[in-house]
């Protein structure tokens, strides 16, 4: 049998790896557009995790078995091959092409120059292929980063990092001397909802307090507005530890340090306010909690001032050529990986990864997810094997 994966990021890699672990016969090609292989492992991870990057060789190996292929340069869809000449040519393909895009935030303003999705700021400093855009930090003394998940985190931490850190990672040269260059000393994480909601995983957030020459400041009465904050004991261990951290910050004493690190809460973004023709300040309005997990809006506005704002609100996925598309999920409608037609699961397709169930989890997730998809490819190969016209 023959199967092509399409996406040689953690889910592609992971699936190619239990193919060819469960079918002793199996061969995989497993395709992708970039001449690079690994996904946001080689282009999302920030340069300063250099363990996390190091992942790569762990996925190497599974490039390298030697009933697995490595395409580079292929893109699947218009422009491409298309998908219905995959289908030709193997017995089954399994796409794991991520979650491409950003989401929007739908405020005013949000197009200003000098506003950027984390994803471009992130592409620009991972040297990905598809990365034009520059200039981030030029003319910029403070940041607004909008978003309290990881990625908001290593945007932040980035802005925040100086140079001497940064100089050993493969960070690309520009990137690295334009950060050198950089001017910003004030970053404002923002988030919607209180410190008990917040997507970030306790690691990184501490991570922002161990940066050279940086404070993180909180507000203890801005904390205070999240019950869960007041008595963190119901909390699940991984919010509870979140809130310890910023507990700890926000009983600290004023440091003299260059570059501040603000984290803020309970602020909802409703327009992005221009200055010379670029953005100035950010408006938001005070919410409070609706005490359902929510809130609701307070009609007081708060005005933060940002030269910069890299808008981090999460990842979305794209449609796929010849693929159904849930537009409200971003992700392909599947049943155990096996992608659904018309109400049924079809053999032959398969998906794994972001665009299998959306843009959240870590690197290890997917190798669970991989192996369900390839549960049920296996499942299905019979058919495949006699139904398949794979030349
Ligand atoms: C900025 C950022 C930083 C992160 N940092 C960490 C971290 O430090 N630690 C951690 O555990 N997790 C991290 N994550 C999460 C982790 O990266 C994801 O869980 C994981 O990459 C998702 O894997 P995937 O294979 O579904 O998608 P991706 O990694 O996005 O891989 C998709 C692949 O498909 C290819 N592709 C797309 N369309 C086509 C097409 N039409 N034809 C051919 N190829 C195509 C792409 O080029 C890409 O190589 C981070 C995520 C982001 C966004
Ligand atoms: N080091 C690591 O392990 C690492 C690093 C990077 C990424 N990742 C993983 O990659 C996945 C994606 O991360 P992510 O940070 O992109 O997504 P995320 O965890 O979903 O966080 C998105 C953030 O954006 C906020 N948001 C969404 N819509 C908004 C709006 N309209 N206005 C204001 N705020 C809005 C969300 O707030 P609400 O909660 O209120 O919706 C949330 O704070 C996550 O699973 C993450 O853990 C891991």
């Amino acid at each position: 049998m023959r199967v092509a994966v399409v996406g040689s990021g953690p889910s592609g890699c992971y699936t190619a790896q239990s193919l060819v672990q469960q079918d002793p016969d199996v061969l995989v090609d497993v395709l992708d557009r970039l001449p690079c292989p690994y996904g946001l492992v080689r282009y999302g991870v920030a340069p300063d995790h250099e363990k996390i990057k190091s992942l790569q060789n762990n996925l190497r190996t599974v490039l390298e078995h030697e009933r697995v292929r490595f395409l580079g340069g292929i893109e699947i869809g218009p422009g491409g091959v298309p998908a219905a000449r995959l289908r030709e040519l193997y017995h089954a393909v399994v796409y794991c092409v991520g979650a491409a895009t950003d989401r929007h935030l739908g405020i005013p303003g949000e197009d200003l120059p000098g506003s950027w999705s984390a994803t471009e700021f992130v592409s620009w400093y991972s040297a990905h292929p598809d990365s034009t855009a520059d200039g981030f930090v030029i003319g910029a003394r403070s940041a607004v980063v909008i978003g309290v998940g990881n990625v908001a985190v290593d945007v932040t931490r980035m802005l925040a990092r100086g140079v001497t850190e940064l100089s050993p990672t493969d960070m690309p040269d520009p990137a690295l001397n334009a950060l050198a260059a950089s001017r910003v000393t004030e970053v404002r994480m923002v988030g919607r909802r209180g410190p008990s909601q917040a997507r970030f995983t306790t690691k990184e957030l501490r991570e922002l307090g161990s940066l050279p020459d940086t404070e993180v400041t909180v507000s203890a009465a801005e904390l205070a507005l999240d019950p869960a904050y007041l008595d963190p004991s119901p909390l699940p261990a991984p919010q509870r530890r979140n809130v310890e951290v910023l507990r700890g910050w926000a009983a600290a004493e004023p440091r003299p340090v260059s570059r501040r690190i603000s984290l803020r809460f309970f602020l909802r973004p409703v327009e992005l306010l221009a200055d010379g023709g670029r953005v100035g300040a950010v408006r938001f309005e005070r919410t409070v909690p609706d005490g359902r997990g929510g809130v609701r809006g307070t009609g007081e506005f708060e005005e933060i001032e940002a030269q910069l704002v890299l808008r981090s609100v999460g990842y979305r996925g794209m449609p796929v050529e010849g693929l159904p598309f849930d537009a409200g999920s971003g992700t392909v409608p599947n049943v155990d990986g096996r992608v659904v037609r018309g109400g049924s699961a079809v053999p032959g397709e398969y998906v794994a990864g972001w665009i299998k169930r959306g843009p959240t989890g870590v690197i290890g997730t997917n190798r669970p997810d991989a192996k369900e998809t390839v549960t049920s490819l296996l499942e299905d190969a019979p058919h495949a094997r006699t139904q398949g016209s794979a030349r």
